[in-house]
């Protein structure tokens, strides 16, 4: 078979290594890929959003299927440009992708088909959002853009002060673009979250092992929003008895939600939970793999990739005995320091080969770029270093053992990625 991936992040560079090891794929192209990729792939020019220029090449190189892995893409309808030409493509069409593209529309579903999420209210003007915080919110409150949003779009309103600035920001400010000219007003809920993706081919669901992320910037979850600092696998507080639960109350519930509004979902859904004194309560759904969560979640199935996409496409996913190594891992992000904010780039990676032929270790590639045979650091999220262990323990000791491998100026990470293990 002859494969070509979408995007170049470490998201893209995990499936990468998981189709490349499948012994039914004799070539993988990626576009753009990555320099992490190129390891892999023969990576292609080609933008997410350039789909004419995406179907061109399938068509020329007789591509046989296509893993769209970005959000943006799948919400433009990436899957749908390569199905009119006839080429199988994997993810949601952009009917299904709206799960992710709008707030509004999520919310929505889940109210109308009783599926446990925060309460709230949606809003297209401005001054009713204002006039609705000042009469009727409890502090905090949560803002959401209704669109896409760089991960960014949410804000956490300690008060009517912060809520004022919040609804300037998304609404009038417009900083998250045409993402603002909606938005969600949410109810605050604490708890600890927990993300689940899950294959999808429109009727049946399957998940995958659970993970965690860790959004924040710095150490004890200070600093601000960014794409992951790192991620663990499975989450211990993801019980048995939590996931029969949410089986039934949310996973095939939306497939069948999805399913009885004509938007069959096909491909990789992500249920971000959160885990309430009241419950387990939807967060947000993503349309697609996570990043950073990929990067601990594939390398632990036990499944050939390439056999699950296509029961996926064919819709005989109830076929598929999905498996998991019985054990763990943890992904440490490495970044440019100063991320997410303002950070230098252009300084070049030591210690790339010590990953090579070591099973169990990967080094997975965010914002490189490859010059002259050398590896630089060429954004914010640089690489993602990922080991497995025994157990979580283990797969922390080893991924911090891996991430000092690793030498670049400016680089930082958080140090306690994976320790809420410590309270399990
Ligand atoms: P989202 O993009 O919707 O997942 O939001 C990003 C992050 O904001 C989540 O991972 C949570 O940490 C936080 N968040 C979103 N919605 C809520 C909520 N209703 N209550 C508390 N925190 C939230
Ligand atoms: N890790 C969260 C996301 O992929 O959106």
């Amino acid at each position: 078979m002859k494969v070509l991936i979408i995007g170049g992040g470490g998201r893209e560079h995990a499936i990468a290594q998981k189709v490349s090891e499948s012994p039914r794929v004799d070539k993988l192209y990626a576009a753009p890929g990555n320099a992490g990729i190129a390891e892999l792939a023969e990576c292609i020019d080609i933008s997410v959003m350039d789909f004419d220029k995406q179907v061109r090449f399938a068509k020329e190189q007789g591509i046989d299927l296509v893993i769209v892995g970005p959000d943006d893409p799948l919400v433009a309808g990436c899957v749908d440009a390569f199905e009119e030409a006839g080429i199988r493509a994997f993810g949601p069409r952009k009917k299904a992708a709206i799960i992710e593209g709008s707030k509004a529309f999520s919310k929505d579903l889940m109210k109308k088909y009783d599926i446990p999420t925060a309460a709230y209210e949606t809003f297209t003007d401005a001054a009713d959002a204002l006039a609705y915080l000042e009469t009727k919110a409890d502090f905090p409150i949560v803002l959401k853009a209704d669109g896409l949003a760089l991960g960014k779009g949410v804000l956490i309103c300690n008060d009517l002060e912060e809520a004022r600035a919040g609804v300037k920001t998304i609404m009038l400010d417009k900083q998250f673009g045409n993402a603002g000219n909606k938005m969600v007003i949410e109810e605050f809920m604490t708890g600890r979250e927990v993300s689940v993706l899950a294959f999808c081919d429109g009727t049946h669901i399957k998940t995958m092992t659970s993970a965690q992320d860790h959004k924040r910037a710095k150490d004890g979850d200070k600093g601000l929003n960014t794409g992951g600092m790192g991620t663990f696998s499975p989450s211990p507080f993801y019980t048995k008895e939590i996931d029969a639960v949410c089986q039934k109350e949310i996973y095939e519930k939306t497939m069948m939600a999805m399913k009885a509004e004509g938007r069959d979902f096909t491909g990789v859904l992500f249920c971000g939970l959160m885990m309430t004194a009241k419950g387990v309560k939807v967060l947000e759904y993503n349309a697609r793999f996570g990043d950073p969560e990929t990067q601990v979640v594939l390398p632990r199935m036990k499944n050939d990739i390439i056999d699950v996409i296509e029961a996926c496409i064919d819709g005989t996913l109830d076929q598929v005995d999905l498996e998991f190594e019985d054990n763990a891992a943890v992904c440490v992000v490495l970044a440019s320091d100063g991320y997410p904010v303002s950070y230098e780039k252009g300084f070049e990676i030591q210690g790339l080969d010590t990953f090579k032929g070591k099973d169990g270790y990967y080094v997975f590639h965010a914002g490189t770029l490859k010059k002259d045979g050398k590896i630089y650091t060429n954004g914010g999220r640089v690489l993602g270093v990922t080991a497995k262990g025994s157990d979580l323990k283990q797969a922390r000791a080893n991924a911090y053992e891996a991430a000092e491998w690793i030498d670049f100026q400016n680089k930082y990470m958080r140090h306690d990625i994976g320790k809420a293990i410590d309270e399990a």
